[in-house]
């Protein structure tokens, strides 16, 4: 009898235990988040709102503190950025592994475009107009870094820019709300994968919210001052899109927008961001931001900071102390409540959740899939594809390019051919372990591309900056040797990025005279030109036969430079932010309004909307770039002249690629509402397709538009369609449109 009541208690027990298991699973995510919160002292609370930079690389002033791991110890740290490695994560996650509660720690990093294998620079790669391949170089970038340790990416960076001088341009997508939108789509896809919980996923960041792109006069760190119009049409489209990806976090940014910094701006994050949008992930600070609003002018001090920052809707503070050091006094005061502190931390476990640490605090430590991931070769592969993806053809003169393969002699020339991290750019990560070498140069890809019956000569020629001329004899001298010259001049690395704004962002040192002395040589001169940003170079657009915009190209630039250069791969890529003539033309962008006194052209100034001293045209416009084939427009068809606003309509365009090579066009459809309560932009992009055609063949390219695409801010800042008629623009580019075609929406 006793026997049996055992086996029965034993059997209950199971049952119970299974239960009890099954009930745990079946738990939702925010209900184990608010059984850990139950569990948490407010000093442990506050501890999961900070972030600390590790013991190296910086982008802004680090405080030196000795206790970090006692506090990590002590459950007082949430998340770390700039710590890489599975040995050096799993190293700090087993410190918090010690702490009472062992909350893992979120390891964050700027990993931009790539981690060890290096894409192009997010805007050259915007140029690519291929959303599939950007989403692809962002799943990679994920699944190396997610190898080694990390678990959230400061990107990706969304915001509009249209001030060339702003160093940040390279981080972002150019100058359009529509395509910026759709790159923040696709970047965020990429990174976040399937799921946030996959190994090889980690969190985007969606930043810096918001307006940080417009500062003033292109200056980091400046002042931003702006309509609510300008901020919901233009600026905050990219974040949308990101959010509606999934985005688990958002970074605030450093400017003030009309007075209020955004790391205060209850308006941009409580209202918009987690009202309005009802974002249920978390934010972050910039680095330093919190503490920041002090030398701004809006807080007297940290109490003050942490008090406006936890107010307004930051979550976490990124290396500024200021909620470590006043949230608990806050409390005490009764200046905030306990609630809104929950309300952050349960932000940040419900994401420690999803990517499951919880279950496993070192599922992205693991040394032997780092070092797969780390050294797989089709990441090279879709770096080397997405390289050439990025190139823009500025211009062929009589098809200079491509180049052929049997050129007995080709003269290598200027301070960027033999570069080799230079093609790294800005925001590359230094992989513990990882050469920071691995990339091909631009003289290596023109090795490896040619046989031995091409000989390359070498000259360096000048240094990107500075006067010095001694080496222009030199580069003349192989010039006069070769059949052809390439030509590789720009801007170094280090020359746009965060803090890089230039007030002068023409191509640096004697670099354009070198051109000129080597162009006096009758000798045929393909330039290209390196640079994380528009830069201004009109005498080599003026004279120089052949030029292709590389940016910065990441680790595979030589090869893909090369796979253009010899016609391996056909350019397609299209410029996203316009190329001014002067600095005198900045801001300048190509969805401007029309104004009461439009200028139409450059011979006629007399009060109109112009400069008396220059065009009032940019130099190369928003999605320009030339191909070695050419492609011809034809046969608009619009289903309708009359839609209502539930209705759609159809276009359709044909698209025959008229010339020698097979090739990819980015066909645009731009519209024009033609009278708006709110005065409407001259054109607006407003969908592309990117089509391959075969030489000879035809495509015919289809698009809707619905009341989506009619829309925009009224007054009231209300989402509208207004009645009225439009024009609708195909082309080639913004300026280069091919077909035009009109139609009403009715009510
Ligand atoms: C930048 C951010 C970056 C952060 C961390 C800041 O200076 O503005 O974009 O994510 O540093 O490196």
């Amino acid at each position: 009898m006793l026997k049996k009541n055992r086996v029965m208690v034993c059997l209950l027990l199971l049952w119970t235990s299974q239960v009890f298991t099954a009930t745990a699973q079946r738990k939702s995510i925010s209900q184990k988040v608010d059984s850990v919160l139950k569990l948490m002292t407010l000093d442990e609370k506050i501890g999961q709102l900070n972030q600390y930079n590790d013991d190296w690389k910086a982008t802004g002033p680090v405080t030196l503190d000795n206790t970090k791991r006692e506090q990590v110890k002590n459950g007082q740290l949430g998340s770390l950025l700039n710590c890489v490695g599975t040995a050096r994560t799993r190293a700090w996650q087993n410190i918090a592994m010690q702490s009472r509660l062992k909350i893992p720690l979120l390891f964050g990093q700027d990993v931009i475009h790539g981690y060890k294998t290096t894409f192009p620079i997010p805007l050259g790669e915007a140029c690519s107009w291929d959303l599939d391949a950007i989403t692809l170089t962002a799943r990679v970038a994920a699944t190396e870094a997610s190898a080694s340790g990390i678990n959230w990416t400061f990107a990706p960076m969304v915001d509009i820019a249209r001030d060339p001088r702003w160093g940040r341009v390279m981080e972002g997508a150019g100058e359009d709300p529509y395509l910026g939108a759709k790159i923040a789509y696709a970047r965020v896809k990429g990174f976040q994968g399937n799921q946030l919980g996959d190994t090889n996923a980690v969190m985007a960041c969606a930043k810096h919210f918001a307006a940080y792109g417009a500062a003033i006069g292109g200056r980091d760190y400046n002042s931003v001052d702006m309509s609510d119009r300008m901020l919901w049409e233009v600026y905050l489209p990219p974040f949308k899109a990101a959010l509606d990806a999934g985005a688990a976090t958002f970074m605030n940014s450093f400017n003030d927008l009309n007075g209020v910094p955004a790391t205060g701006n209850k308006y941009l994050q409580r209202d918009i961001l987690k009202g309005k949008w009802n974002f249920k992930g978390f934010v972050v600070s910039d680095w330093g931001s919190i503490s920041e609003m002090i030398n701004h002018g809006n807080v007297k001090n940290q109490y003050e900071a942490a008090l406006s920052a936890i107010t307004a809707g930051s979550d976490m503070d990124m290396e500024s102390r200021c909620y470590k050091n006043n949230l608990a006094q806050l409390v005490k005061d009764k200046k905030i409540t306990v609630a809104v502190i929950d309300d952050a931390v349960k932000r940040i476990l419900q994401k420690k959740f999803e990517l499951g640490l919880f279950d496993d605090p070192f599922k992205f430590c693991n040394a032997d899939r780092e070092k797969t991931a780390l050294n797989d070769p089709e990441h090279t592969k879709i770096a080397r594809e997405a390289a050439a993806k990025s190139i823009v053809l500025l211009k062929n003169q009589n098809n200079l390019l491509p180049l052929s393969k049997n050129i007995k002699t080709i003269a290598c020339i200027g301070p960027l051919i033999k570069a080799v991290k230079q093609n790294k750019g800005f925001w590359d990560v230094e992989v513990p372990g990882v050469d920071s070498n691995f990339i091909v140069s631009q003289w290596e890809g023109l090795q490896n591309k040619l046989g031995a019956t091409t000989t390359l000569l070498y000259a360096k020629g000048c240094d990107i900056e500075g006067n010095n001329k001694d080496g222009f004899a030199e580069a003349v001298d192989i010039a006069k040797q070769a059949d052809v010259v390439v030509l590789s001049i720009g801007e170094r690395r280090d020359m746009s990025g965060e803090a890089k704004s230039r007030s002068n962002i023409n191509i640096p040192g004697v670099q354009e005279e070198l051109l000129k002395e080597l162009l006096a040589t009758g000798k045929p001169v393909v330039v290209l030109i390196n640079a994380g940003r528009p830069l201004v170079f009109n005498y080599t657009a003026d004279n120089a036969p052949a030029i292709l915009y590389t940016w910065w190209l990441g680790s595979e630039a030589g090869n893909a430079i090369a796979d253009v250069l010899f016609g391996d791969y056909n350019p397609a890529a299209k410029l996203t932010m316009s190329f001014p003539r002067s600095v005198g033309q900045i801001p300048i962008y190509y969805s401007h309004f029309n104004t009461g006194r439009p200028a139409t052209n450059d011979n006629y100034h007399n009060y109109n909307s112009s400069y008396n001293d220059e065009s009032i045209f940019p130099r190369f416009e928003f999605g320009y770039g030339l191909s070695y084939t050419s492609f011809q427009y034809t046969d608009l068809q619009l289903g309708k002249r009359q839609l209502k606003p539930n209705e759609q309509l159809d276009v359709s365009v044909t698209i025959t690629n008229t010339g020698k090579y097979d090739g990819e066009e980015i066909v645009q459809l731009y519209l024009r509402d033609k009278v708006g309560s709110i005065v409407r932009p001259v054109q607006e992009l407003k969908d592309f397709k990117k089509i391959r055609l075969n030489s000879g063949e035809s495509k015919t390219v289809q698009f809707t538009i619905g009341k989506e695409k009619l829309s925009f801010y009224n007054q009231q800042l209300q989402w509208v369609a207004e009645p009225g008629d439009f024009e609708l623009m195909i082309g080639a580019s913004s300026r280069d449109i091919r077909l035009k075609g009109n139609f009403e929406l009715v009510k």
